[in-house]
C-alpha cells in the first residue's frame, strides 16, 4: 500500500469540482448503500487491463478508449450501449488492420458519469443556476430543484452501470463480437456512408481470412480469441465520495482497487499534484490516465508521474494528451522530452475532442472533424519525432447518427448542427465520422509499421 494512504485520505486535501450536499444524513445513507453493493469489476480485470496497457508502452499494441462525454439516465437504453459498441468493434478491425497488432478496447461507458464544468453556474436570460454536473450529481433541466446535488443519484447511477456492464459483457463474450459477425456491425447509416464502404470491404476480407483459418481447423469453437473480445470500462474518478464508497481490498492480492471501473482518469481541471484527486488514485491499484493539456508544465508532468507511479510499472499510467489542433505542436514535444529524458514508461494518448471545442456560429458547442484530424496527425508527428511510441487515441463519440461536431465526409454544416443535437455536455462524434477518424488513424499506424520495418531492415 502507498504510505499514509486510505480511501479517505483524500479528505483531508483542498478539491476542485465537488459538489455541496445540501443533507448530510441522505450523503452517509446513499454511501452506505454503495458500499455494501458488489464490484463492478474485478481487481484481477483491472491487472489484465494494466497488462495490455504494458504491451502499449512497448509499442506492440493500441489503446482505443471512447464513448459518451457523459452518460445520462435520460439516454439509458439498450440500443445505445449495442451502437456504441458495435462503432468501438468497427473501429478496432480497422485499426488492427492498420497497425498489425492488438488494439485494447476502453468504453468511456458504464459510469462515465460526473462532469468537471468551466463555470459553477450557468445563466440563461438572466438567471442564474449551479451548473449541471452529470446525471450522478444533478439534473440538466434549467430549474432550480434540478440543480440541486442529490446524493440518491450516485444509487441510480451505479445501479445504470451494473446493467450497463452486464450487456456489454454478454455482447463482448455472448457471440455478438464474433469476428464472424463483422458485416453486422456495419448497419443503418454507416453501411451507406463512404466510410461504410470501405469498411464493408475491409470486412470482405477478413471474412476470406476466416475461411481459410477455419479450413486450417482456427474456428470459433475452437478459437476463443475469435469468439470473444476483451472489453474494458473507464471514466474520469471526478465525484471522490462514490469512488471511495466503491474501493475494496482484493482478496488476492491484499491491494487496493476502486472496483468502479477497470481504468479511472484524472480530469485536467483536477489534476493538482497536491489536491484531493492525486492523492485518492495515488493509492488504487488500476491502470490510471492522466489528461494533459496545454497548461501542463513538463516539470509537473515528472512530478506527477512520480506520484501516481512510483514504482514506474508499465501500463499503470496513460498521459491522455488533449492540447487542441493550434497549440498541440509547441506544447506536446516539451512533455515527450521531459517523459524520454526521464526513462520512464507511458502510455501515450491522444483526445483530440477537448482542446477543440468551439462554438459555432448557430450557437451550438461544437468540434470542427477538421481540428480533430489535425491534433491527431501532430500527435502522431510529434511522438515519431521524439522516439515515443504514439499508443492510443481517446474520444467522444456515439453509435447514433448526431449532428454534433461539424465536418467529415458527411460535411455536417454549422447550419445542421440543430437537426440532430442530443448530447448532455460536449459534442461528441457520430458513427461514421469515428469510423472516418479510425481510418485516418489506421493509415498513420500503418505507416508507423512501415517505417519501423525499414529501419530493422536496415
Ligand atoms: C472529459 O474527458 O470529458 C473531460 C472533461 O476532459 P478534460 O478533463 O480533458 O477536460
Ligand atoms: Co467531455
Amino acid at each position: 500500500m502507498q504510505e499514509n494512504w486510505t480511501p479517505a485520505s483524500w479528505r483531508t486535501k483542498p478539491i476542485r469540482q465537488a459538489p455541496t450536499y445540501e443533507d448530510a444524513a441522505a450523503l452517509d445513507d446513499a454511501l452506505k448503500t454503495i458500499r455494501r453493493y458488489p464490484p463492478l469489476v474485478f481487481a484481477g480485470e483491472a491487472r489484465r487491463l494494466k497488462d495490455r496497457l504494458a504491451s502499449v508502452a512497448r509499442g506492440e499494441a493500441f489503446l482505443l478508449q471512447g464513448g459518451d462525454c457523459a452518460e445520462s439516465f435520460g439516454e439509458f437504453h439498450a440500443d445505445n450501449i449495442r451502437d456504441t459498441f458495435r462503432v468501438l468493434l468497427q473501429m478496432a478491425v480497422v485499426l488492427t488492420y492498420g497497425a498489425g497488432s492488438p488494439v485494447v478496447k476502453v468504453g468511456r461507458i458504464a459510469g462515465q458519469f460526473a462532469k468537471p464544468r468551466s463555470s459553477d453556474m450557468e445563466t440563461v436570460d438572466g438567471v442564474s443556476l449551479p451548473s449541471y454536473r452529470g446525471d450522478i450529481i444533478n439534473g440538466p433541466d434549467f430549474d432550480a430543484a434540478s440543480r440541486i446535488p442529490d446524493p440518491n443519484r450516485m444509487v441510480t447511477a451505479y445501479t445504470q452501470a451494473s446493467a450497463t456492464l452486464n450487456l456489454l459483457r454478454a455482447f463482448a463474450q455472448g457471440g455478438y463480437a464474433d469476428l464472424h459477425e463483422v458485416h453486422r456491425w456495419n448497419m443503418d447509416f454507416v453501411a451507406a456512408s463512404a466510410q461504410g464502404h470501405e469498411y464493408a470491404a475491409l470486412a470482405n476480407r477478413l471474412t476470406e481470412t476466416l475461411q481459410f483459418m477455419e479450413a486450417c481447423g482456427l474456428t470459433s469453437e475452437t478459437t476463443p480469441q475469435i469468439r470473444e473480445t476483451e472489453f474494458f470500462t473507464s471514466h474520469e474518478a471526478l465525484l471522490l465520495p462514490f469512488e471511495e464508497a466503491m474501493t475494496r481490498v482484493d482478496s488476492t492480492s491484499g491491494d487496493w482497487y476502486d472496483v468502479s471501473a477497470h481504468l479511472l482518469w484524472i480530469g485536467d481541471r483536477t489534476r493538482d499534484l497536491d489536491e484531493a484527486h492525486v492523492e485518492f488514485l495515488r493509492g488504487v491499484k488500476n491502470p490510471l490516465g492522466l489528461k494533459c493539456g496545454p497548461t501542463m508544465e513538463p516539470d509537473n508532468l515528472i512530478r506527477l508521474m512520480e506520484r501516481l507511479n512510483p514504482k514506474d510499472e508499465a501500463g499503470r499510467l496513460t498521459l491522455i494528451c488533449r492540447m487542441g489542433a493550434d497549440q498541440a505542436a509547441a506544447k506536446l514535444p516539451p512533455l515527450a522530452r521531459a517523459v524520454q529524458k526521464s526513462g520512464r514508461t507511458v502510455v501515450w494518448s491522444c483526445d483530440p475532442m477537448h482542446g477543440n471545442t468551439v462554438k459555432s456560429s448557430s450557437g451550438f458547442k461544437t468540434r470542427p472533424f477538421e481540428l480533430i484530424r489535425r491534433e491527431v496527425a501532430t500527435f502522431f508527428e510529434v511522438m515519431r519525432a521524439e522516439g515515443a511510441h504514439p499508443g492510443g487515441i481517446h474520444l467522444e463519440m456515439t453509435g447514433k447518427d448526431v449532428t454534433e461536431c461539424t465536418g467529415g465526409a458527411q460535411e455536417i454544416t454549422d447550419e445542421k448542427l440543430g437537426d440532430r443535437y442530443h448530447t448532455y455536455c460536449d459534442p461528441r462524434l457520430n458513427a461514421s465520422q469515428a469510423l472516418e477518424l479510425a481510418f485516418m488513424v489506421a493509415g498513420a499506424l500503418k505507416q508507423e509499421r512501415d517505417a519501423r520495418g525499414r529501419a530493422n531492415a536496415a
